[in-house]
């Protein structure tokens, strides 16, 4: 399973990188306006900066909502580096945009996917990756894992080339089921993937090496 942290912070990027675990970036609007990037030129520019800092795939969103801006934006964005994969929203001139740039041999990740029914509709699009919410799921009292289980069951007896993209993961749980149920991918914040170092028994034993040894060798 790839792990993609899901940011548009350049210092957790790099912190998440350095760890040697890191396979790509996924960010969307909200990510980049929370780093003050404002305009397009700045936010063209953060994209070939994530892209510097990443040997991966990174995740770069449009804006438009119909089929010609989505097209006209996601050329452009794939422009900018061999690893810049466009996402694009689950709505029905997404779905037209995905097939097309698919068509044309560039890579497309279908975001705010919801359902069993909104996957297959991307993966016959051809998308690259799908990405469902788990943790917006989680908000409304849906299990947001259960429809990971579903969308893999689904893709494996259909055997669609579509990756599953496990985004909206709010604790380390999500990433463990994920991976258990076979998602491609996981898309993180950095604290979440940080929190899967975490066992208060690693903590101790450790401590307790290190005394013995200090003891042993004074
Ligand atoms: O990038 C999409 C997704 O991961 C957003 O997560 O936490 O805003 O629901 P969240």
């Amino acid at each position: 399973m790839k792990f993609f942290i899901d940011t548009a912070n350049l210092a957790q990027i790099k912190e998440a990188n350095d760890l040697g675990i890191l396979d790509g970036v996924t960010t969307n609007p909200s990510l980049m306006a929370k780093e003050g990037i404002i305009g397009k030129e700045a936010v063209l520019k953060h994209y070939t900066d994530i892209c510097k800092i990443v040997d991966g795939d990174v995740s770069a969103e449009v804006i438009s909502t119909d089929y010609a801006g989505m097209i006209a934006e996601g050329e452009k964005l794939a422009s900018l580096h061999e690893n810049i994969v466009v996402k694009i929203p689950m709505i029905k001139d997404g779905i037209k945009a995905i097939k097309y740039l698919s068509s044309k041999g560039i890579r497309t990740n279908c975001t705010l996917v919801f359902s069993a029914g909104q996957a297959i509709l991307a993966a016959k699009a051809g998308a690259t990756y799908i990405s469902p919410f788990i943790g917006r799921l989680d908000d409304i009292s849906y299990d947001g894992m259960d429809l990971i289980a579903q969308i893999a069951q689904i893709f494996s007896v259909q055997g669609y080339q579509t990756q599953i993209l496990a985004a909206s993961i709010r604790n380390p749980i999500h990433i463990i089921k994920s991976a258990q149920m076979g998602a491609h991918v996981i898309t993180s914040p950095l604290a979440t993937i940080m929190a899967l170092l975490k066992h208060p028994l690693t903590d101790s034993g450790l401590a307790q090496f290190l005394a013995d040894h200090q003891k042993a060798n004074a």
